[in-house]
């Protein structure tokens, strides 16, 4: 597997990609998945906030962030002030990579490993090209890793404004930057909820002051 770059054609706005990225074969998460998961949001969003992958619900429906993480992250980003129709949401992979016991079974999400989140980042260069937002949320470790690289330590580094440098060929305005937060799948997972559940929120009111 080569990666997605054959498959992202150039020059396309984010109708052609969404619509060329049904078709990439790019690493081997194509295989098993139901389908490609592109993203939701509009490419004058000011925001963009990004995920690891589709999970189960998401690979069944087509769209991100529409599971409980999804519900959970509405929530937060109404409580944040950052509206819904100023975002773009997206992944950092966008095939659902999960374990399978057997036919029938439950789907176990896995998180996709080096090589398919170096494959994938192609897509997700063009939609920032795309966009060229003021802020980018980086939600979890996958897509703090995917961008930042690989020792960055969202528990250290959460909730922080970090200048944002330029990823591939893609131009860096001057303004823009990145907050990395946990994943909204993290706090459903968390013995302390609520507390997870505030961290996130103030993570996000970071975000919402960069748009003022
Ligand atoms: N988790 C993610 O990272 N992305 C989704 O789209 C859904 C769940
Ligand atoms: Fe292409 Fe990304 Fe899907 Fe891999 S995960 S096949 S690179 S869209």
């Amino acid at each position: 597997f080569e990666g997605a770059g054959r498959w992202v054609p150039r020059g396309a706005g984010l109708d052609g990609l969404r619509h060329a990225a049904q078709d990439c074969q790019g690493c081997d998460l194509y295989e098993n998945a139901t389908q490609t998961v592109f993203s939701s949001g509009s490419a004058s969003a000011r925001v963009v906030l990004i995920g690891e992958q589709p999970g189960d619900q998401e690979d069944r429906q087509g769209a991100p962030f529409v599971g409980p993480a999804g519900k959970l992250l509405d929530k937060a980003l109404v409580e944040a002030g950052i509206d819904r129709s100023d975002a773009y949401v997206t992944n950092a992979v966008k095939h659902f990579r999960f374990k399978q016991e057997g036919p029938g079974k439950r789907r176990i999400h896995q998180t996709p490993d080096a090589a398919q989140m170096t494959a994938c980042r192609p897509w997700l260069a063009a939609e920032l090209h795309i966009i060229d937002p003021d802020v980018i949320v980086l939600l979890g470790a996958t897509a703090a890793k995917a961008l930042l690289g690989p020792s960055f330590r969202v528990t250290r580094q959460r909730g922080q404004l970090i200048p944002r440098p330029p990823i591939d060929d893609e131009t860096s305005r001057q303004n823009a930057c990145y907050v990395a937060t946990v994943h909204p799948s993290a706090v459903l997972r968390a013995d302390d909820r609520d507390a997870a559940y505030a961290g996130l929120v103030s993570d996000l009111k970071v975000a919402a002051e960069v748009l003022g």
